[in-house]
């Protein structure tokens, strides 16, 4: 038998007040022909995960008695990196050893094992088998953990839409110093697309400045520069140098940062929103609509790959090719370890990454 703790909550409220860990037996010599038996090796805190918890998001895991907690109870974690340790005589698409993620979101990653259907994981190349395919490099277990939301979110978005002409076409984007951010300011120089990032004024301005610059950002504002009127011709001149257009913009803020975004775009272009950090609904102007027919949409990866399962495998190879070809540089994160003997158990380990997840990406790795 093998012990698995799963971090789990059984009413919604906040991670600090509605959290536990559960303890509960795999029986690993009597596992199904098509089944598979995976160790975490880390697991990060999204804002989804949060917003899981506190019932504000519009996809959740069902609530289960399957892990024997005495209340139904729904686990926690969306995104993870897991090690096969088991396979069952039928499984074919995974050995002992192999690296994967789970398929589908709601999986429940915040955990230390699980016995899962050879279905419900796709294989990404642990770092050997990188090696033997002759790459230089493989995955790091931060990348693993990290491939399956934020890389394809700047990648769909930057692809799946409008097309943007390599050389030319710019797109702009909010919150440029996010991890979609930094992460859509590297693919498009990968595809040739120019960025132009607005980011938030700060003490040291410059040094993220130059942070964004040297991961191939094109331009880099702040929200007062794109505000202002003076600097409009500024950003003008800037698409006229490369013939281009600003086709597309991004929106993770909302409020007057998305007007300010959307204004710049040219004539037919379009706004897509896929977060709404400010807490503040999405401003466009009628004009923008009527004068300039701009179109602003949602986006959200998960439904998107839900309905495409097929484009998620393309994404996620596209993104594991270039994390092997070192052409692409995972968003840090801060690191804790999980020790199973240890006083601490799992779910205030989470709590405390919820907490600090505003300093930066947490990753709890087993
Ligand atoms: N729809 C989807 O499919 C999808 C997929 C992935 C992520 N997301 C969403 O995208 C958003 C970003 O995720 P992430 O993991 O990249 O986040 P992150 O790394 O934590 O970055 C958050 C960003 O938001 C900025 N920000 C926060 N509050 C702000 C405000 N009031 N005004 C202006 N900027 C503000 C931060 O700027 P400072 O550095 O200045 O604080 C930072 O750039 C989240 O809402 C997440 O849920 C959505």
């Amino acid at each position: 038998m093998l012990t698995s703790q799963i971090v789990v909550y059984s009413q919604h409220g906040e991670p600090a007040d509605v959290l536990s860990t559960h303890s509960y037996e795999i029986d690993d010599s009597h596992i199904g022909d098509n089944e598979i038996i995976v160790k975490t090796l880390a697991a990060p805190v999204n804002p989804s995960d949060i917003n899981q918890i506190q019932g504000v998001y519009p996809s959740k895991p069902e609530k289960t008695t399957n892990f024997g907690t005495v209340e139904a109870s729904a686990p926690c974690g969306n995104e993870g990196l897991f090690e096969i340790i088991k396979v069952g005589s039928k499984v074919t698409d995974f050995s002992i050893g192999d690296w994967a993620i789970p398929a589908q979101v709601n999986f429940g990653t915040w955990r230390t094992h699980a016995l899962a259907n050879d279905s419900e994981f796709l294989k990404i190349p642990n770092p050997s088998q990188s090696k033997a395919n002759g790459k230089s490099t493989g995955l790091t277990i931060n990348q693993g953990a990290t491939i399956s939301v934020n890389p394809p979110t700047a990648l769909l978005m930057l692809t799946h839409y409008v097309k943007l002409i390599p050389g030319k076409d710019w797109f702009i984007q909010n919150g440029g110093n996010s991890a979609v951010g930094k992460y859509a300011i590297q693919i498009s120089k990968l595809l040739g697309f120019n960025s132009l990032s607005v980011i938030r004024d700060r003490p040291n301005l410059q040094e993220l400045k130059d942070e964004l610059t040297s991961l191939g950002a094109t331009k880099v504002i702040t929200e007062e520069e794109n505000g202002s009127k003076e600097f409009g011709p500024t950003i003008k001149g800037w698409t006229k140098e490369t013939g281009g257009e600003i086709k597309l913009a991004l929106n993770c803020v909302g409020g007057k940062n998305s007007t300010g975004v959307a204004r710049k775009l040219a004539n037919n272009g379009l706004m897509l929103t896929y977060g709404g950090m400010s807490f503040q609904p999405v401003i466009l102007p009628t004009s923008l609509h009527i004068f300039k027919n701009i179109t602003s949409a949602g986006f959200w990866v998960t439904q998107l790959l839900k309905q495409n399962p097929e484009l998620k495998v393309e994404t996620l190879n596209q993104i594991v090719e270039w994390y092997e070809d070192e052409k692409l540089i995972d968003a840090p994160s801060l690191q804790t370890k999980f020790d199973p003997n240890g006083d601490k158990p799992l779910h205030e380990l989470y709590q405390e990454a919820v907490i600090n997840s505003k300093q930066g990406k947490q990753l709890i790795t087993f």
